[in-house]
């Protein structure tokens, strides 16, 4: 198992630099662990406070009795070492280090003994200039940034912190599931390639998503992401693209962005997801973490406009994914259920003049025949029917079939389509706003299944 098995599933956790006053960083970490619900006993520690929040507070961490298996540290960068060491020294084996003020405005000396005094206890940093981080399956929330993290199965690496901490609240906003958020920083000690090796073996995250803007060790970082791929999608925002945005990235966490040319072979030879925006990277998210990974590729595409169809083709096409002739026998029980008007070729039209009816069967359709892999709808608004009538007509297909395969759907039109787009994702259905973020999302899935089937080729050929 995992060394970092301890960090997500402490029994014991402390914030060193809790306080009493509500502005501060280690008064807000603490409230979170608190009010989250954290499963496990928690210690505020404070050189002179004696409660805090309702618990009884430590003057240092040596003096807590109990096993405390991770320190979250608040206090200022000058005062760090001698918590590490006085942490150390009583065993713990996890620090997680808020503090800025080390490599990222070149106090690298400073950033290089923290590690060193570290390792002489045995115990693993996480940061330092970090946010802290989650883990829903024993409900902790040890950031300061927002509480209500809704539990689910992505693991959120970043390693950008006022950005990772908005794109925390946006997935609330979004409905995705968390399993875990991790605030890397600096990366000291504590990179990508440690997190994924736990994120691989750990039964609550099925997909991961990483801000990066730098890796450390690259090779081992191919060599964990291609072993996690062939069970679980990584999904990448590679930031520091450009010359300007790798001297951003420079001067923000000391990362080296490198050539992106060497970033984006490393992806794909580990089989990972590359994306270029949090909006393209969000998408994929849902597409990849609510639906199961087909077993071939081939899309259906049902559609009540003919240019949105067109749209979503290219889009495909452009992802590497080919419309084929809808297998014959699904030709033939649409044709006994859809009007002589409906153009019943891929995408299948079924006009605009559409009512929910011919979504709910189409779709159920698709869903019961086995020569369809994926199945991509999409719905233009028109005054003939209501938005949230389809996605309901969609949803019972769904339910009715009980036959769960990659779907995704675009809800095109005004704020009745957006409330419809809305009401799917809260049933975990994947939706969007144009046919093309819906198309390029269901492509991202069925690259992923092509890049899997590569990556296990290839590794039982060198076995
Ligand atoms: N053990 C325990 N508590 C200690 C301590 C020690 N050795 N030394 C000091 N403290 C206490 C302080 O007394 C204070 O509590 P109080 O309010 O009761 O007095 C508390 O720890 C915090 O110390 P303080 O000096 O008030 O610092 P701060 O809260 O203003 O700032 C940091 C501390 C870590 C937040 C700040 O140094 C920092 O690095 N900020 C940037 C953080 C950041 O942005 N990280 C990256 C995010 S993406």
């Amino acid at each position: 198992m995992s060394s970092l098995k301890d960090l997500f599933n402490p029994s014991g956790i402390a914030v060193v630099g809790a306080s009493k006053d509500p502005t501060k960083i280690g008064h807000l970490v603490l409230r979170n662990i608190v009010e989250y619900g954290f499963k496990g006993r928690v210690y505020p520690v404070n050189p002179t406070a004696t409660e805090i929040l309702g618990l009884k507070s430590y003057p240092a961490v040596s003096t807590i009795s109990d096993k405390v298996d991770v320190i979250v540290v608040s206090v200022p960068n000058v005062k760090v070492l001698d918590v590490i060491d006085d942490a150390g020294k009583a065993g713990v084996k996890h620090a997680v280090v808020i503090t800025s003020g080390f490599k990222e405005i070149g106090n690298v000396e400073l950033e290089n003994e923290l590690v060193q005094r570290a390792r002489k206890y045995g115990m693993r940093v996480l940061g330092p200039n970090i946010f802290g981080y989650v883990y829903t399956p024993v409900r902790l929330n040890a950031t300061f940034g927002p509480r209500d993290v809704i539990p689910g199965n992505v693991a959120f690496i970043t390693q950008s912190g006022a950005l990772g901490i908005a794109l925390m609240g946006s997935t609330i906003q979004e409905g995705i599931g968390i399993s875990a958020i991790v605030s890397v920083g600096n990366k000291a000690d504590i990179d990508d390639a440690d997190l994924l090796e736990f994120f691989d073996e750990d039964p609550n995250t099925s997909v991961v998503l990483i801000y990066m803007e730098g890796v450390n060790n690259g090779r081992r970082f191919v060599e964990v992401a291609s072993k996690i791929s062939m069970r679980k999608p990584v999904i990448v925002i590679k930031s520091g693209r450009t010359e300007a945005g790798a001297r951003a990235a420079a001067s923000h966490t000391g990362s080296l962005a490198g050539n992106i040319l060497i970033y984006e072979t490393a992806f794909r030879q580990s089989g990972v997801l590359s994306v270029k925006s949090v909006e393209e990277a969000f998408d994929f998210v849902k597409t990849l973490s609510w639906n199961p990974v087909p077993t071939g590729d081939r899309v259906v595409v049902i559609t009540n406009g003919g240019g949105a169809g067109v749209q979503a083709s290219d889009t495909l096409a452009d992802d590497g994914i080919f419309l084929e002739k809808p297998p014959q026998d699904f030709v033939e029980e649409l044709r006994k259920v859809l009007p002589p008007f409906a153009s019943l070729a891929n995408p299948v039209d079924l006009t605009g003049m559409a009512p929910e009816d011919w979504y709910y069967m189409s779709v159920k359709l698709a869903l019961q025949n086995p020569q369809i892999d994926a199945i991509l709808v999409l719905y233009c608004h028109t005054a003939l029917t209501s938005p949230i009538g389809v996605a309901k007509a969609v949803a019972r297909a769904i339910e009715e079939t009980k036959i769960s395969k990659p779907i995704s759907v675009a809800m095109i039109g005004g704020p009745d389509a957006y409330e419809a787009m809305r009401y799917l994702t809260t049933l975990r259905i994947p939706a969007y706003p144009t046919p093309e973020r819906a198309a390029h999302a269901l492509a991202a899935l069925l690259k992923y299944r092509k890049g899997r089937e590569y990556l296990v080729k290839r590794i039982s050929k060198k076995q």
